[in-house]
Formats: C-alpha cells, structure tokens, sequence
C-alpha cells in the first residue's frame, strides 16, 4: 500500500482523485496534517487547522454491484465510530449516512466520491475527517456549538497516528469483509450505532423534504423512512434532522 502524506494540501480527496487518475492502486491512502479547502457534503467546507484533526482519503477500486456501492459509506461510518469508541473510550454514535456524534454533537464526518466510466464505478475516493486534538474556541463560530473534537470531550491529547493507524485497521477489516460477501456483521453494527432508527425525522433531499419515522437501514446501507401517510420510502442520500 501505499502512504502519501503532506503537510498541506487543498483537500485529501483532490490529491487522491488526481492519483487515483493517474492509475494509482486501491488502498493508496492519502493523509494531511492541514487542508486550505478541505471539503463536507453538499458543498460545505472541513474546518482543517494543523496539528489537530486527521484529514485522510482512501482511493478504494471495488468490483461490486452498483447498487451495493452505499455499503462502503455505511462501513466507513462505522470503523470511524469503532475507532472513538475502541481506541480512545468515547460513546460515538452514526447519525445517518455518515456523520459521526458523540454526545449529539459532531466529531467526524466522511465524504465519498464516485468517479464512473462506461463499465461502472471506476474508484471511490472515501474521504474522513476527525476532530481530534482540536480545542472548541478554535472552530469557526457556526460549528462551535455542534461540533465537538475527541479532545473537547476527554481532556488528553491523543496521539493522532495512532488513531489513524486504528482506522485503517479496521476499515481494511470491514472492507475485506464486504469484497468476501459477509456485511451482515459490519450491518448490524451499524444499526446499533445509529442515533436515526426509531426516530421522528425530517429529511432534506434535492428534491424537497420528508417527515417520518425511521424504521430501519436496510441491507445496502439505505434508510427505510415511514411517512405520516403510512408509505415507507427507501431513501439513498439525503440529511436528516432529529425531531
Ligand atoms: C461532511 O461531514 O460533510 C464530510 C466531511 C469530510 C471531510 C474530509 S477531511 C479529508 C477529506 N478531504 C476533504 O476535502 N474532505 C474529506
């Protein structure tokens, strides 16, 4: 495999999608220490200081079904969480698709990008982003109240090669697992992580917006939302809000 790290870049998941172009191998994992354009779902933007959060992208060259592909979202989530909750004792939790809480405020998110040729998918670059050295009167004032940092939540500083070196452990874990045809454990983890299943939701689409009980994830890593009308929608993307 290998490890490209750089002090500064404008985002993990450009640099890996530039490599991963040029013919770059799946498992290349790209790491930097800050990003001056670090990028979040929807076209929001990482808060990425130095010396403070882990910012890695993975170049991933899976030969699966189309439809399987939110799988890998779903086991990225989860290794995340395994990894606040293994390595460093902190209750992290999946608030669906992929935002990592603890405490109901957010400490990591993760960004995937799929780049398609004609035969289907041609690589995924999966991009995490993880709050962790970082003190709170750091972050820009509109993250200030819902993000959180591993630090913010238990005092001492951690080691962040470490975490990182437990990350890649385990999303190579789930990963091999997946390629082999067994999700149903990394599934069930994920379900148990989940801070959605269960709940009154609305959810906000391209398309406008549903309000509804989340009732479960299903195999693919989708999220079955009921409607007040009793229709249960199965939804691919989207971002939830907790009622
Ligand atoms: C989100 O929650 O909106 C997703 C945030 C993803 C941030 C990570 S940091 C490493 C990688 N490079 C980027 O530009 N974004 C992802």
């Amino acid at each position: 495999t290998d490890y490209l790290y750089y002090q500064e870049l404008d985002s993990t998941n450009n640099r890996a999608r530039v490599l991963a172009s040029e013919g770059y191998p799946e498992g290349t994992v790209v790491v930097a220490d800050m990003q001056t354009a670090g990028r979040g779902r929807r076209g929001r933007s990482w808060y990425s200081p130095s010396n403070q959060g882990i910012y890695m992208s993975v170049i991933l060259r899976p030969v699966l079904p189309l439809k399987e592909i939110s799988r890998i979202s779903l086991l990225t989530a989860v290794a995340v969480a395994e990894t606040f909750e293994e390595e460093l004792n902190l209750p992290a939790r999946i608030k669906w698709p992929n935002d990592i809480l603890i405490n109901d405020k957010k400490v990591a998110g993760i960004l995937s990008e799929a780049v398609t040729d004609m035969d289907g998918i041609e690589y995924i670059v999966v991009g995490i982003g993880m709050n962790i050295n970082n003190q709170l009167q750091g972050f820009p004032g509109d993250f200030r109240t819902a993000a959180t940092s591993a630090r913010a939540e238990d005092a001492r500083p951690v080691s962040r090669v470490k975490v990182l070196q437990g990350l890649l452990a385990r999303l190579e874990s789930h990963y091999l697992d997946l390629l082999a045809g067994s999700f149903e454990g990394t599934l069930k983890k994920g379900k148990s992580l989940s801070v959605a299943i269960g709940q009154e939701l609305r959810l906000d689409t391209i398309n406008g917006f549903l309000v509804g009980k989340a009732i479960d994830i299903d195999e693919n890593g989708f999220l079955l939302l009921r409607d007040q009308s009793g229709i249960v929608h199965t939804i691919i993307s989207g971002e939830i809000t907790i009622l």
